[in-house]
């Protein structure tokens, strides 16, 4: 929440997240590699090695891009989103063993460069059944390696959160060369169709997922308010607002979220400074609103994280009349105290 830098700091949520991942990790693999036993004794350590981390990173993979639909679908999924990071350093560590193994296995015995070898043992480029399949693997890998160093707030604050965003956003061209790259790569080593329908099944639920969230928001966005009085717009009945939670309105194209706080109501822009979070999906914990997606506070009165903080976002006027509410879209500035109203 700081601008100032500070080491990752572990907490006991943090912990258990972490221990779910390891545990989840660590099952996988000890299926993957007993079944592989169990089918096919012949495979060596090699190929079972490489086999099992790039299938894992796959998993983990359409994990982390279902995680941020499911939460807009569902709040249930909201745990999933927290250092939803660790999931993605953890993703890039077993692609990456996956890579270097397979650099070693296929490129190490030549008398080129590894490296090079990887790029200019196969240029067969225009050709679908021979395509050298591994230099889209590569540029996956050099993808999620940008995102893994840079997924600290060390860096989200110095390269600024647009930037920042934008770099984490190439995960999906990152997906779809991993997606190349298998399906090219199956039609090379492989006569088992399953690799192929176990992807196509993952990408096609990650495309559903997506339009349905996709079609969620856009009800949001589409809602149409014609009540105008002095400036306010009426936005719902007071008493759909739950206590300690807000419903996100979208007037004049600005996401705005009231929240209901000690039997009053206050109004917010909806968008975390921290990496544009939905603040209007979050709720109040210790008299702060809360981001859902990795806890910044905000009080509800004038839009500031407490002190030490400094992030500050919009408020805006919020009156009730007859259990109905008005709410005037016109922002006032960053951290602008506002007394809201009263139920
Ligand atoms: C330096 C980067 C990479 C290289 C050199 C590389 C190389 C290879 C090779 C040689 C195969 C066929 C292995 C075999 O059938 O035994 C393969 C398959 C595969 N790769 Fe990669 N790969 C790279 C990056 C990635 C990345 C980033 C991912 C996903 C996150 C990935 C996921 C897969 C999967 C799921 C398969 C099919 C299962 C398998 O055979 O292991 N690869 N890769
Ligand atoms: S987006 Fe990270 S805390 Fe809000």
């Amino acid at each position: 929440m700081s601008t100032a830098y500070s080491a990752v700091g572990w907490n006991r949520q943090k912990k258990i997240y972490d221990g779910w991942i390891a545990a989840f990790c660590i099952t996988y693999l000890a299926l993957f590699i007993s079944l592989t036993l169990l089918f096919n004794s012949e495979a060596t350590f090699e190929t079972i090695l490489i086999r099992s981390t790039s299938t894992l990173a796959v998993l983990l993979l359409h994990i982390i891009l279902s995680i941020g639909p499911l939460t807009r679908l569902n709040k249930k999924f909201m745990p999933l989103l927290y250092n939803r990071r660790h999931l993605g350093v953890t993703m890039f560590s077993f692609a990456a063993v996956h890579g270097i193994f397979s650099i070693i296995q296929f490129h190490s015995l030549s008398n080129t460069n590894p490296f090079l070898s990887l790029f200019l043992s196969n240029t067969n480029y225009g050709s679908v059944p021979a395509f050298p399949f591994q230099t889209l693997g590569f540029i996956a890998l050099i993808i999620f390696f940008l995102m893994a160093i840079t997924s600290h707030d060390f860096w989200l604050h110095n390269l600024s959160p647009i930037v920042w965003k934008t770099l984490h956003m190439f995960v999906y061209a990152a997906y779809i060369l991993v997606v190349m790259h298998v399906m090219l790569g199956v039609i090379q080593y492989e006569k088992n169709p399953a690799f192929v329908l176990i992807l196509f099944t993952g990408s096609a639920s990650l495309i559903i997922l997506h339009l349905l969230a996709g079609q969620k928001e856009r009800k949001i966005d589409k809602m149409k308010f014609k009540l105008k009085e002095d400036g306010f717009v009426y936005v719902c009945e007071a008493d759909e607002i739950e206590d300690s939670r807000a419903k996100i309105f979208c007037i004049d194209q600005e996401r705005i979220a009231v929240y209901r706080h000690e039997n009053k109501l206050y109004a917010i822009h909806n968008v975390c400074k921290h990496q544009g979070g939905p603040l209007g999906e979050g709720k109040i914990v210790d008299g702060c609103i809360t981001c859902p997606w990795h806890g910044y506070q905000y009080l509800p009165q004038n839009g500031q994280s407490p002190p030490p903080f400094k992030e500050k976002v919009s408020t805006y006027d919020v009156l009730v009349n007859n259990n109905k509410v008005w709410l005037n879209p016109t922002a006032y500035a960053e951290g602008t105290e506002r007394k809201g109203a009263s139920l």
